[in-house]
């Protein structure tokens, strides 16, 4: 992939592709959002109902709740860059297949070196596995930092498992808590 290409021209791009089955079922592709030198990364898994209505990751029932997980730690969306391992909606929301996910690695990755986040934050295990390890686990591994290419990597539960079970949202706070400090640490975010 050329790193030349702008995060627009990457999408662009990214809008045409048909590598993958799910391109079927699509309203839109949910390629991502928000600044384009931010220095924080989030990535889902990929895009529900409302996602894929919309053409933007995290703007359902799960997108509010992660807009109270930001603010928590005095962020917003126009400071980091938020998307999915997956652009294309899979059909009923299940796991996205390692086949999808492969086929669609090369926008990932792309999006990742044209960003160059300092510090990426794995919403849930789908990321997790694709980003971190493949064996990931994620009751035991969240809220942990790996150096993955240079990049500071943690992963914490997915919003839509804190909607559906609130008694993880303790351990979320600590780990918000950690991901604060760590971008402290390594960015400008808080300055
Ligand atoms: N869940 C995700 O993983 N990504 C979205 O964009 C929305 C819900």
């Amino acid at each position: 992939m050329d790193e030349e290409l702008s995060l627009q021209e990457i999408e662009r791009d990214c809008l045409l592709c048909r590598e993958c089955p799910l391109c079927e079922g699509r309203h839109n592709v949910v390629f991502g959002v928000g600044n384009e030198h931010a220095e924080l990364m989030l990535v889902g898994e990929g895009p529900g109902e409302q996602e894929d209505l919309q053409g933007e990751p995290f703007v359902g029932p799960a997108g509010q709740l992660l807009d109270d997980m930001l603010e928590l730690i005095d962020l917003r969306r126009d400071q980091i860059y938020i998307c999915n391992i997956v652009k294309c909606r899979p059909p009923r929301n299940r796991d996205p297949l390692s086949q999808e996910q492969d086929a669609c690695r090369h926008w990932l990755d792309a999006q990742i070196a044209r960003v160059q986040p300092k510090v990426l934050v794995c919403l849930g295990r789908i990321a997790a596995t694709a980003l971190i390890s493949e064996d990931f686990k994620i009751t035991r591994q969240h809220g942990q930092w790996f150096p993955v290419n240079g990049i500071a990597m943690t992963a914490i539960y997915h919003p839509s498992a804190l909607l559906r079970d609130p008694g993880k949202r303790p351990e979320t706070f600590v780990d918000l808590r950690s991901i604060r400090a760590k971008a402290r640490e390594l960015t400008e975010l808080y300055h």
